[in-house]
């Protein structure tokens, strides 16, 4: 039997992160952070100077390198055993990703180590096509969104906690440009899939978006 699969698909900054980690802790259940995978590539494209208009020698990138992930409080990712955490939220990594995550070839080349998630008792997928492409056939499908302004807020007070300097209208700039290049992409684009719950987040908090993801396993 294959294992069961709940995906949570939307823009950035909708919560996904948050809300599929705790789904996931409350469910037992593994968990996969796709954009993580993205980031990682974009982060050893970076560190080799690939240039990210170069689709073969990304390929290259992505069928080579080696990553780990550990699941704790926080995702600990090793890039061909280098820690690479701290650099997986930096705002150039996520534009890095965004920009080569419209190449057809690069996503093909990540399919299959998003795939090798799936495994008992089951996995809360997280990421923009997890119910379109990636885990067609799962059994539970969420689509997770919240108005623009609400993520570039969101974004704001997570930096400014972290410590790290923000600016409120360029982060909502960022956001806008990445909704519409993710949006827009020829090859698996940020969509509702067909049999997806839709919900928006915009005025609820975390409890309350996790309850009603809950309440479509239960
Ligand atoms: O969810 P995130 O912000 O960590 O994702 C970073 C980028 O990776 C995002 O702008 C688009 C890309 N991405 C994707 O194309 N498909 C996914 N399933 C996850 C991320």
């Amino acid at each position: 039997m294959s294992a069961p699969v709940l995906t949570i698909d939307g823009p950035c900054g909708a919560g996904k992160g948050t809300v599929s980690r705790l789904v996931a802790k409350k469910l037992g259940w593994n968990y996969l952070d796709s954009g993580s995978i993205y980031r990682s590539l974009a982060i050893a494209l970076l560190k080799k100077s690939v240039d990210l208009a170069d689709e073969p020698a990304i390929v290259e990138v992505a069928q080579t390198m080696h990553l780990a992930f550990v699941c704790g409080d926080q995702l600990q990712v090793t890039l061909n055993g280098e820690d690479i955490t701290d650099q997986l939220g930096l705002e150039t990594t996520g534009n890095a990703a965004s920009i080569i995550a419209v190449l057809p070839a690069v996503r093909a080349a990540l399919l299959q180590k998003q795939q090798d998630f799936r495994s008992l008792p089951g996995l809360v997928a997280d990421g923009r096509d997890m119910g379109t492409v990636v885990f067609p056939d799962a059994q539970h499908k969420v689509f997770l969104t919240a108005s623009a302004e609400k993520r570039a807020e969101r974004r704001y007070k997570q930096l400014i906690e972290k410590g790290i300097d923000a600016n409120l209208p360029s982060l909502l700039n960022d956001i806008q440009e990445r909704d519409r290049r993710d949006s827009e992409r020829a090859t698996a684009p940020l969509a509702m899939a067909g049999d997806a719950v839709f919900l928006d987040s915009s005025e609820m908090d975390v409890d309350a978006v996790i309850a009603e993801v809950l309440s479509l396993i239960q």
